[in-house]
């Protein structure tokens, strides 16, 4: 799996990571034995967040797999997270979305009342004091526009190391990932296949006639070519499978490329947002406007 070296870290980032949200959520052991699969597999990169309900599985899959002897230490693993796990330190701290609430809470829609505008200036100095008290090697931000990332790289004094948002060939942000070219913040792709049977995603990526005519005459799947098309736009990958021979599917796209004729069909396909904050925390006023700024 090829990796990325990023602005100041010293660990390579792996560019395909293993998502670990799960709809409905999974219990910690089907989490802990997909993350096990998933090293076996050859995934060196995991992706949780508080808001996933994964951490604590990942946690101890990442003890179970150095005591199996899957892995000689912690720094094996370029972890990602979004908050606290069973861990000493993460590797990428991410702020999970432009929002504060005020309580956290896994229940869906959250009350109105505990939805505020995230300080961005403030929580930024909690993500680089977490940089300076070593319980992460990296911070970065997630769900950011154009808007709200200009805001912040204008006050921070680490700037985010990368963007996580969702990217695929049917949102494929042309103009969020030109703006992070120009100020050195790496984009990485969450629901790269479009988070088939969440809540939050559909078929459109995995049921596209485009892209499963493109693998059909490459003899790959529709799965394959959309996360080659990611990793051919210098983007890396946040992707979830908990199925062994899908996850092992996933890693096969760094020996061959797409023709100049696959991009130019898939840069015609039309665009839609799949993933919204108003789809995970409710329509409020708020969330809405952070919607149509992404
Ligand atoms: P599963 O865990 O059963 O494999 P995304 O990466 O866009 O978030 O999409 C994740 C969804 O796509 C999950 O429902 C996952 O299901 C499914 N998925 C992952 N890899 C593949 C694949 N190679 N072929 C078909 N479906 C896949």
């Amino acid at each position: 799996i090829p990796k990325l070296k990023l602005g100041g870290m010293e660990k390579a980032m792996p560019v395909i990571g293993m998502g670990t949200a799960s709809f409905p959520m999974a219990d910690l052991e089907t989490t802990k034995a997909a993350v096990l699969e998933a090293i076996k597999a050859g995934y060196r990169h995991f992706d949780t967040a508080f808001a996933y309900g994964s951490e604590t599985a990942l946690g101890e899959a990442v003890a179970e797999a150095l005591r199996l002897g899957l892995i000689d230490s912690r720094s094996d693993l370029f972890i990602t997270t979004k908050l606290n796990l069973k861990v000493e330190y993460v590797d990428m701290y991410l702020i999970h979305w432009p929002v504060r609430l005020t309580e956290m809470v896994r229940k869906t829609p959250v009350p109105v009342e505990i939805v505020k505008p995230l300080d961005i200036k403030g929580a930024w100095k909690g993500m680089e004091e977490c940089v300076n008290l070593g319980l992460t090697k990296a911070i970065g931000v997630s769900n950011f526009s154009i808007k709200t990332l200009d805001h912040l790289l204008s006050t921070a004094k680490i700037p985010p190391t990368l963007n996580q948002v969702e990217m695929n060939p049917y949102w494929q942000q042309k103009k969020l990932r030109e703006f992070c070219k120009e100020r050195g913040v790496h984009v990485t792709a969450y629901s790269p296949l479009g988070a088939n049977n969440t809540k939050w995603g559909d078929d459109r990526i995995l049921g596209n006639e485009v892209l499963a005519d493109i693998a059909k005459a490459m003899g790959k799947t529709t799965a394959q070519v959309a996360l080659r098309w990611v990793y051919e736009q210098g983007v890396s990958i946040a992707s979830k499978s908990f199925n062994k021979e899908r996850m092992t599917q996933n890693l096969q796209i760094f020996d061959w490329c797409l023709s100049d004729q696959d991009l130019e069909n898939i840069s015609q396909l039309p665009q839609a947002k799949g993933v919204t904050l108003a789809s995970i925390l409710g329509p409020h006023p708020l969330v809405l406007e952070i919607d149509a700024d992404l």
